[in-house]
């Protein structure tokens, strides 16, 4: 990145004496100089604690779809933190999300999660138990979560990881995130 990055340089070594590499996602570690720390968004763009502005292609992997701090979006969510965000217990409205997705995708059930480690979890889980078989396909070089079941040839940089457990843990790392000594 060519930009200023003062703060964001002065912000990500804070977050390394607290939060291992100074993420809390392997994938949002870009590096020590390109890791961004972003400050706000506002439809297709982000803005990040230098004030830098980027088009966020990502948009939370999928549930900013209708662009950052979308209006009719903190309406509702603004409303409905007023009656508290956490029970441990179903709530009304998450039947009426997921009966709104079957309705959308024509899927007879589904289970919501808070992050993509946890659903494909479950997805494993259940095929597993219906198919009663143990293995499963991975693709190489893709990331699929943080378990161990997945954690392998996470980086299309270094696809031919060695079978080593600890080994694949660091594949799973982007590139630069590796210490050096680790193992192609
Ligand atoms: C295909 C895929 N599966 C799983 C995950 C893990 O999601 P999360 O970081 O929410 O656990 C990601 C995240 O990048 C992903 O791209």
């Amino acid at each position: 990145m060519s930009h200023t990055q003062t703060k964001t340089h002065q912000l990500f070594n804070k977050a390394k004496q607290y939060i291992p590499y100074g993420v809390n996602s392997n994938f949002r570690y870009w590096g020590e100089e390109d890791t961004p720390i972003m400050a706000r968004g506002a439809g297709a763009y982000v803005w990040d604690v230098d004030d830098n502005r980027f088009i966020d292609y990502r948009l939370g992997f999928g549930p900013i779809i209708l662009g950052h701090a979308h209006p009719e979006v903190n309406r509702r969510v603004a409303a409905a933190i007023q009656d508290g965000v956490l029970f441990a217990a179903t709530t009304p409205i998450e039947i009426e999300l997921a009966e709104r997705f079957t309705r959308m995708t024509g899927m007879d059930k589904v289970r919501l999660s808070n992050t993509g480690t946890e659903a494909n979890m479950h997805a494993l889980r259940i095929a597993r138990a219906y198919t009663g078989r143990e293995k499963f396909i991975k693709f190489e070089g893709n990331y699929h979560g943080n378990f161990d079941y997945v954690m392998f040839s996470g980086s299309p940089q270094r696809l031919n990881c060695s079978a080593h457990a600890a080994t694949h843990i660091v594949c799973a790392l982007p590139k630069a995130c590796r210490p050096p000594s680790a193992p192609t």
